[in-house]
């Protein structure tokens, strides 16, 4: 790699290995699109995939990395591309002559950057472009939707594509966009979805998907989940999904694995909200030892704070707070302020902690909210189910767990059994994300989304 890895990761520069840009720009050329179009080329290896193909026709390359446009046109210019045009620019400022002929084919590996790092030109022109499209366009969109957005704006009747992506928008919420996209404007043909054992991206740690289009297809979708993706040789096969189906799913990736109907079961999120731990933004001020807490005087501001998954994944079902080693320093009001505290936190002053991103968008910097703890508490993140553990001493918690809570005031004995009910069906709980490695995430939405016994049922005697 000619880039270090940090301004590769700032470009989302991770090249696509052969086999995958080989089935990919088969299925392209299957097509006999006029013009090729390499979206974030790279050293061109789409761009030159479809030349070794045989592809004669006029070829645009384009690359906001000035390093990467010269490695494609030195790499043309080895395979005797005479029609090709390597463009170092932005694609999403590109326009195409509305004079062009023939049909367009859009192919590449759009750069993976995450929505907090985009200039706010990036995101307004991504707001601009999804009024322009009819679809609304969620500011938590990374660049590779922005990269949909841009192609979708150039494409027209006739034209289609083939790109891989991370396979996170088939089923989160900033995806909608893209999933309407292609669902709806682009006529997406096929998915192939990579198992999440396998990496597309080399380095990059992420399941990946291939999203195959033609502009006016409207037939049911192919759908395939592959082993591995590294060894592609064709983008065919799979199970049909119907349009309707397509268009109906705000979850795609369950459409390849639906789901056995469990009579009787509702969604958790129908009486309870699940809800992230705090984000302290600076756990070494905001977290202390016990110890610490006492000889700092700081009893009365702290709560006791469970602080690792660990905590609850041995935790039998119930987090004690006698059990915790830690605590969270819990400040309300600045008339709660005493000697002891004020010195605290002219400490961590001293030590800028309220100049960290965090803390400094929140007022006071120093007031962590987050409303009453959980009485439920969940692992969210691991390489196992998550586990859930009731927490009768309301202890605090971090983002490294959710909390559950019921929308109405219950019993502890109706947390309790819900929790054995959990930990019990464990196992057999769906939804959330694998990636990479078999590491399973679920978001507090896909939490509130596992199948549960409804409220009124949650009785020792009844429930199993
Ligand atoms: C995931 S890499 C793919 C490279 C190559 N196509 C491949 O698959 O091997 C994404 C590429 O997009 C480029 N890129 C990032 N932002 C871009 C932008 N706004 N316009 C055009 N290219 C961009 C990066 O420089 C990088 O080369």
């Amino acid at each position: 790699m000619v880039r270090p890895g940090t301004r590769r990761r700032s470009l989302g520069a991770f090249y696509t290995v052969e086999g995958i840009v080989t089935a990919m720009a088969s299925w392209v050329l299957a097509r006999n699109p006029d013009i090729i179009i390499d979206v974030g080329c790279g050293s061109g290896r789409f761009a030159a995939a479809v030349r070794r193909l045989g592809f004669g026709g006029e070829t645009i390359a384009i690359d906001i990395d000035p390093l990467a446009t010269v490695m494609t046109r030195a790499n043309l210019t080895v395979l005797g591309h005479r029609h090709a045009t390597v463009v170092h620019g932005d694609l999403l400022r590109l326009s195409l002559a509305d004079s062009r002929r023939g049909r367009t084919a859009f192919i590449g590996n759009p750069p993976y950057v995450r929505h907090h790092t985009l200039r706010p030109e990036a995101k307004r022109w991504a707001q601009k472009s999804g009024d322009a499209l009819g679809v609304q366009v969620s500011g938590l969109s990374g660049l590779h939707a922005l990269f949909v957005l841009a192609i979708a704006g150039l494409s027209r009747p006739g034209d289609l594509g083939c790109l891989i992506t991370a396979a996170e928008w088939l089923d989160v919420g900033y995806g909608s966009a893209l999933r309407t996209l292609f669902a709806q404007h682009l006529g997406c043909v096929r998915l192939d979805i990579g198992d999440p054992r396998t990496s597309a991206f080399g380095d990059a740690m992420s399941t990946a998907a291939i999203v195959s289009w033609e502009v006016g297809y409207s037939d049911a979708v192919s759908m395939r989940e592959t082993r591995d993706l590294k060894t592609l040789r064709a983008l065919t096969g799979g199970r049909a999904i119907s349009r309707d189906t397509l268009t109906r799913s705000s979850r795609w990736r369950d459409l390849l694995h639906p789901r056995p109907h469990r009579d009787g079961l509702v969604p958790l999120g129908t009486y309870a909200r699940v809800h992230r731990g705090i984000a302290t933004g600076a756990n070494g001020f905001f977290i202390l030892s016990r110890d610490e807490a006492i000889i700092r005087e700081l009893g009365g501001h702290v709560r006791p704070c469970v602080t690792r998954a660990h905590q609850v994944l041995s935790s039998g079902g119930v987090v004690r707070a006698d059990k915790l080693d830690h605590v969270l320093l819990e400040v309300q009001d600045a008339a709660d302020h005493d000697r002891a505290l004020r010195s605290y936190l002219a400490e961590g002053i001293r030590h800028r902690v309220h100049e960290r991103y965090l803390c400094e968008h929140r007022n006071p910097w120093w007031r962590l909210g987050g409303g009453p703890p959980p009485p439920i508490v969940a692992t969210y993140m691991a390489r196992q189910a998550p586990m859930f553990a009731t927490n009768p001493d309301r202890c605090r918690i971090v983002n490294v767990l959710h909390g559950i809570h019921f929308r109405e005031e219950v019993g502890e004995d109706i947390a309790t059994t819900l929790v054995v009910w959990l930990n019990n069906h464990r196992d057999t709980l769906t939804g959330g994300r694998t990636y990479h490695g078999g590491l399973r995430k679920f978001e507090p939405r896909e939490l509130e989304a596992i199948l549960v016994p409804p409220l009124h049922e949650l009785d020792a005697r009844r429930v199993k």
